[in-house]
C-alpha cells in the first residue's frame, strides 16, 4: 500500500482589504461587535471582474505546483471545493485543467463547503493509497462577495465571509514517515437548512418558474444561516472528530504539533483549544485577517503556517473542519 503526503501548498487571496469599519458603512454592524463574536478584523473580497473562483484557485495552485518541484503535466487528478463555483455546471476542476494546460488529467468537483478541503484531502489520499495516482492538485477556493447580502437584512452572516483561495499538490510519500495517516468524514444531512444557500436547484425549479417569478424579495438566493444551532453542533463535532483521528492513530491531543482548525469563528478554535490543553503555538488562526474563506481556510492557514515554519518535518498536523451539511471532519499527518 502507498502512501501520500503533501509536497507542495499555495495560497492566493485578493489583494483589496475590507475592515469592519468599511462593513459598517453599508449596513448597522461595528467593528466591537464582528470582533467580539467571530475574531475577525478584516476580510478580502475580490474585485469583480479581476478574480474568479477558478482563477484565484489557479493562482494558489501555481504556487503549489511550483513548490512542490514537479512539473505541471505530472498532475494526474485534480479536484476542486467551492460552494461558490464559477458556473452552475461545469465546475471549476475543469477549469483549472483549461487554465493550467494540464495534458487531460481528470477533474473531480467537491460540494461539502466548509469541510470541502478536508473531503477532497481524503479523496486525494485514498487514490493515491490505491496507486491509482501520483500526484493530485487539491484546490480549496471561494468567491463569496458576489453573493452576500451586505445590506443589514445579511449581517448575520455577511460579516464572517471572506475571498481567496488554497491548494496542495498530494503526492505518493517517498519517506514512510512523512504521511496522511487517517481521514475520518461525516455528514448529518437532517441539519441541511440550517446554514444553506435555499435556492431550488435546477432539478426542482424551472426556468420558466423563476422567470414568471422575477421576484426582487425573494431572498432563496442569499445564503442561511442559524448561528448559534450551527456553533453549538460545531463545537461538539470539531471535538469529537478530532479525538477519533488521534484515536485511530493511538495518540492524545498532547501529540499535536499544529491544529489547523477550519477558520468558521475564532471563538470556536478558542474553545477547542481549551478543551484540549493545547497551547497557542499548538494551534493556527488567521480568520483576524481573512475571514471565513470556506473551503480554502484550512489550505490558506495551513500554507501560512507552514511558511513560516509552524511546521516542520515529522510535525503532528491535525486538519479539521465543520460546516454546511452538516459535514465535518478531520485528518491526522505526518509532515
Ligand atoms: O463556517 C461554517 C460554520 N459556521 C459557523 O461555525 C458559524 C457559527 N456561528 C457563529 O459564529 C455565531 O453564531 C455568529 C458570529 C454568526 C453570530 O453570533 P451570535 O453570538 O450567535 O449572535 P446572534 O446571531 O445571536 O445575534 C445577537 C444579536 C442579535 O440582535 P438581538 O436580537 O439580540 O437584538 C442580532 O440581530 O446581534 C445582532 N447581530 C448583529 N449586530 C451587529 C447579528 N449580526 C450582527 C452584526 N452586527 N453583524
Amino acid at each position: 500500500m502507498h502512501k501520500a503526503h503533501i509536497r507542495g501548498l499555495g495560497f492566493y487571496v485578493p489583494p483589496k482589504v475590507v475592515t469592519n469599519d468599511d462593513l459598517s458603512k453599508l449596513m448597522y454592524t461595528n467593528d466591537a461587535w464582528i470582533q467580539e463574536r467571530t475574531g475577525i478584523r478584516e476580510r478580502r473580497f475580490a474585485v469583480r471582474g479581476e478574480d474568479t473562483t477558478t482563477g484565484m484557485g489557479v493562482k494558489a495552485a501555481k504556487i503549489a505546483i511550483e513548490r512542490a518541484g514537479i512539473d505541471k503535466n505530472e498532475i494526474d487528478f485534480i479536484i476542486f471545493a467551492t460552494l461558490s463555483p464559477d458556473y452552475y455546471f461545469p465546475g471549476p476542476g475543469v477549469l483549472v485543467q483549461r487554465d493550467l494546460e494540464i495534458h487531460t488529467a481528470g477533474a473531480l468537483d467537491v460540494r461539502n463547503q466548509c469541510s470541502g478541503f478536508v473531503y477532497a484531502l481524503s479523496v486525494a489520499d485514498q487514490y493515491i493509497r490505491s496507486g491509482m495516482y501520483k500526484n493530485i492538485l487539491v484546490i480549496g477556493s471561494e468567491l463569496h462577495s458576489g453573493g452576500l447580502d451586505l445590506t443589514t437584512r445579511g449581517r448575520g452572516v455577511s460579516v464572517i465571509f471572506g475571498d481567496g483561495a488554497g491548494a496542495a499538490v498530494v503526492s505518493r510519500s517517498e519517506d514512510e514517515q512523512s504521511a496522511i495517516l487517517s481521514t475520518h468524514l461525516h455528514s448529518q444531512g437532517q441539519h441541511a437548512e440550517e446554514l444553506a444557500l435555499l435556492a431550488p436547484g435546477m432539478g426542482s425549479r424551472w426556468v420558466t418558474d423563476i422567470l414568471e417569478d422575477n421576484n426582487p424579495d425573494d431572498e432563496s438566493y442569499l445564503p442561511y444561516m442559524n448561528g448559534q444551532f450551527v456553533f453549538k453542533n460545531a463545537v461538539v463535532r470539531f471535538s469529537e472528530v478530532i479525538m477519533e483521528g488521534l484515536g485511530a492513530n493511538q495518540m492524545t491531543p498532547a501529540d499535536i504539533d499544529m491544529l489547523i482548525p477550519h477558520q468558521a469563528n475564532l471563538r470556536i478554535a478558542q474553545f477547542i483549544q481549551k478543551k484540549f490543553g493545547l497551547k497557542d503555538q499548538q494551534v493556527y488562526n488567521n480568520i483576524m485577517r481573512y475571514g471565513n474563506t470556506t473551503a480554502a481556510s484550512i489550505p490558506i492557514a495551513l500554507t501560512e503556517a507552514w511558511e513560516k515554519g509552524l511546521i516542520q518535518k515529522g510535525s503532528t498536523v491535525v486538519l479539521a473542519a465543520f460546516g454546511s451539511g452538516f459535514t465535518w471532519g478531520s485528518v491526522i499527518m505526518k509532515w
